[in-house]
């Protein structure tokens, strides 16, 4: 099969195209014709080997997995023994080990069956960027019906998905963006729209329940002068002094002396959420967008993309575009 594969750490070139062997399927596992993958933050750090430390779990010399590649939506090819909620034929999303390929396996538990309203390329979107935002606004932001919540970095792969999940929630939301983005982010349903390139929200203006950044173009102090009284910043991207690593560090030490300041945290992939994302979509409230869609013999051209940080939603590889 057709794959991307990865032999060192470094920038996109670093990504191949190779003919290898179509991965095995073990006990309560369900082998993937994957139709559509998509790209993360997380899929750039691991290509990067950047911060050093993700080596520890990513390979220390070479990454582990040569395939690289997580969120996936396609058609179940094969079923593993004790495999009972799935059969071939199904068509799914979900994560995998090396979904940058024509054919992926994981546990059938990483699996959901595709939403109906959904293609595979915008399937294939939902995926770690929408568990990330569901996560912090659920679950580290407590997001209330009626809160005034502001999302900064609303036209990125989180962004966007933050913004229809706020306002899914009830929420009274605010999105920041630069002017080429204003009418993408008015178009998921913000109810007010702030263009960075023109004001900054710091200065003066309304108050928030709720702030996520995930930009960090700031320092975390400024943009926690917006917040109301009770209300919390959840910082979740951005370098500052010491790279993505110094700013984690930096944010644990804060969250524990500022209560107004949430705590660093990473997202993890599950069923439930998978679910409750697929709801989302089906009821009409939850729509990817779809930042750009490229053959996966040009992944690293799709990768280097979100590596520059101006993605406008999620980028997709499509990996059979005849049937996306
Ligand atoms: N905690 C976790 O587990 C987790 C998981 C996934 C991602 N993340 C983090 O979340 C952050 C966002 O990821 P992402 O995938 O959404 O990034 P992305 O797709 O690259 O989006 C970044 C967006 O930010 C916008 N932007 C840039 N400068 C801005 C500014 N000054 N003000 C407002 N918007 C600005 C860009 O738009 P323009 O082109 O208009 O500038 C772009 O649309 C990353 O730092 C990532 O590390 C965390």
């Amino acid at each position: 099969m057709q794959a991307i594969v990865q032999d060192r750490y470094g920038a996109a070139e670093v990504l191949e195209s190779q003919d290898i062997d179509r991965p095995e399927i073990g006990e309560g596992e369900v082998l993937v014709r994957v139709r559509a993958a998509s790209i993360h933050v997380g899929d750039v750090i691991v290509m990067t080997g950047s911060p050093f430390l993700v080596r520890l779990a990513t390979g220390l010399r070479k990454p582990k997995n040569r395939v690289p590649g997580t969120d996936i939506a396609g058609t179940v090819e094969a079923v593993g023994k004790d495999v009972n909620g799935l059969r071939a034929g199904d068509d799914v999303f979900g994560w995998c080990t090396g979904g940058f390929a024509e054919y992926a396996s994981a546990s059938e538990d990483h699996f959901a069956l595709k939403p109906a309203n959904l293609t595979f390329d915008q399937a294939a979107a939902v995926g770690v960027s929408a568990t990330t935002a569901l996560q912090l606004l659920r679950d580290d932001g407590h997001l209330q019906p009626g809160d005034k919540v502001l999302i900064n970095g609303a036209s990125g792969s989180v962004g966007t998905f933050a913004v229809q999940i706020a306002e899914a929630f009830g929420a009274e939301v605010t999105g920041v963006c630069s002017t080429k983005n204003v009418e993408l982010v008015r178009s998921i349903g913000a109810d007010h729209v702030i263009d960075y390139t023109k004001e900054d929200f710091r200065k003066g203006g309304p108050r928030y329940d709720l702030i996520l950044d995930n930009v960090g173009d700031r320092s975390m102090a400024a943009t926690r002068r917006a917040l109301t009284p009770d209300g919390m910043l959840l910082s979740n991207g951005g370098g500052h002094a010491g790279g993505a690593l110094g700013r984690v560090i930096r944010l644990a030490i804060v969250s524990m002396f500022v209560r107004q300041q949430g705590k660093p945290s990473v997202k993890s992939q599950n069923r439930a959420d998978l679910q409750v994302l697929k709801e989302l979509v089906e009821a009409g409230k939850v729509q990817p967008v779809i930042a750009g869609t490229w053959p996966l013999r040009e992944a690293p051209e799709a990768v280097g993309h979100v590596a520059a940080g101006h993605a406008r939603g999620t980028v997709v590889i499509a990996i059979d575009p005849a049937a996306a």
